[in-house]
């Protein structure tokens, strides 16, 4: 069974960052469900949710950074945190820790709930009323 369910619940209303965190939810997802991995080696799906929580992260920094949003610096420090902990997780990877890895999925959807629910949303308000007033202002 999935560990997460994408759903209304985690809507911002912002349609480009509900679409990368559509897709963050079916990588959680499938890492969750992979098989354990054999080896030392970081799966290639790994890889792929690693680079896209920072792909993610910077494009949500990015536009803090050029819009001036007034809560840039704690928004980044809490994805600075799971900057962190994503490194963790392919440390758990290269030491063999497998059997850890489904407790760690766990935290990070814990995480990434409460991460959309309190900054995201905030974050998404912000740029809805900048994108309703300046149309040609905030890039995807
Ligand atoms: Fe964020
Ligand atoms: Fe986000």
């Amino acid at each position: 069974m999935a560990l997460m369910a994408w759903g209304t619940y985690l809507e911002t209303g912002h349609p480009e960052m509900d679409r990368q965190h559509q897709r963050l939810v079916e990588l959680i997802n499938q890492l969750y469900l992979a098989p354990t991995p054999q080896g030392d080696q970081p799966t290639e799906l790994l890889v792929d949710f690693l680079d896209f929580v920072e792909r993610h992260f910077q494009w949500e920094e990015a536009l803090m950074e050029q819009l001036h949003y007034q809560d840039l610096e704690q928004h980044r420090s809490n994805h600075n945190l799971k900057r962190l902990d994503l490194t963790r997780l392919g440390r758990l990877y290269r030491t063999g820790a497998n059997g850890s890895i489904g407790d760690w999925m766990v935290s990070m959807h814990d995480w990434f709930i409460s991460q959309i629910l309190q900054e995201d949303r905030g974050l998404a308000a912000f740029l809805l009323k900048l994108e309703a007033e300046h149309p040609s202002l905030t890039p995807n």
